[in-house]
């Protein structure tokens, strides 16, 4: 045998410098739960070790954070039922919950990254995405909502935008909402194919953001397609994107690859609440040893092709110092 693969795995030097993919906390973006009120940190049933936090102590997480080199944020609100509406108004209020933590995490820490989801399905009281008619989700309609959103999440300082609710041209729109109000330096990463999951589960649990009826086929894609991904990449990327994201990531690995073969832009990968769960679970059943699922998990989403990875175990791995 002239080829014995072997030979460079036989230490763990060698293993290292032959490593072609590596996890660093630059690549991490950890999402956070906010909540009304005051002290309060709520664990999510469903994501053991995952925490809904007021404002005040939102601040306290975000500078632990900080202290482990962890820097980039993606919030998601907690809205209770009797603000929410049709429209998703609570969305856009001057002084709304989710609005005023972006302007104190901004405030306390403008060297961090904070990111901020444009969606109407935590505000919306027919929990979905866009504006619900007749049963149908109304698109063009929608989009008007999602822009006075993204302006708001923008004049409160938010770095970049995170439009996840799959209408149709809306990251265009976004884009010139923003420019035409002087944001034209707040970027957008946008959930270019977001799949119609069953692994959103946990995060709705987390939100009470659930569908009040029937589900979100006809606006997130079909699991069973990757082809089209390809078609929504082609529109964010002519509409201004800056981040192209594959939602969820382990099960679309394949589709990270895709995008990662078909642009020049940065590919983000969301390693969704579900699947942070079903790793917990087994984990707690002592199934599974965590360190290793958790940085085979982080390792093999890079390999397929992410930049940035927006994952419920960024913290952990830094303070573990699994990385
Ligand atoms: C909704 C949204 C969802 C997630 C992020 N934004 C759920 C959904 O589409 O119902 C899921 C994230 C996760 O599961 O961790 N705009």
């Amino acid at each position: 045998m002239l080829q014995r693969p072997r030979r460079n795995r036989k230490s763990e030097v060698i293993r290292q410098m032959v490593q072609e993919t590596h996890v660093t906390a630059a690549n991490l973006i950890f999402p956070l739960f906010i909540i009304e009120g005051n002290n309060q940190k709520t664990e999510v049933a469903s994501m053991p070790g995952i925490y809904r936090y007021s404002i005040d102590n939102l601040l306290r997480e975000v500078e632990s954070c900080m202290n482990l080199g962890l820097k980039s944020f993606d919030l998601f609100p907690n809205i209770s039922e009797e603000l929410k509406d049709k429209y998703a108004t609570e969305s856009h209020r001057e002084e709304s919950l989710y609005l005023r933590a972006i302007r104190d995490v901004k405030q306390r820490f403008p060297e961090a990254c904070v990111i901020t989801d444009v969606a109407m399905d935590p505000y919306s009281s027919d929990g979905h995405d866009g504006i619900v008619e007749n049963g149908q989700i109304l698109n063009d309609e929608t989009l008007e909502v999602l822009g006075k959103m993204a302006v708001a999440q923008a004049r409160m300082g938010a770095d970049i935008i995170a439009p996840s609710d799959m209408m149709d041209g809306r990251v265009g729109y976004i884009r010139n909402v923003l420019d035409d109000n002087g944001f034209t330096n707040v970027s957008i990463m946008s959930y270019t194919a977001k799949y119609a999951s069953a692994f959103y589960g946990p995060f709705r649990d987390a939100l009470n953001s659930a569908p009040k009826f029937g589900d979100k086929k006809t606006y997130q894609m079909n699991p069973a397609n990757q082809r089209e991904a390809l078609i929504e990449a082609g529109l964010d990327e002519a509409e201004g994107a800056d981040f192209l994201m594959v939602k969820p990531a382990l099960s679309y690995l394949d589709v990270i690859k895709l995008l990662k073969d078909n642009t020049e832009l940065p590919v983000a990968a969301y390693n969704v609440s579900g699947e942070y769960a079903m790793l917990k679970a087994a984990v707690e059943r002592g199934w599974l040893n965590e360190q290793r699922a958790v940085t085979e998990v982080l390792t093999s989403i890079r390999r397929a092709g992410a930049t940035a990875i927006l994952t419920y175990h960024a913290k952990e791995v830094l303070e573990n110092g699994w990385l």
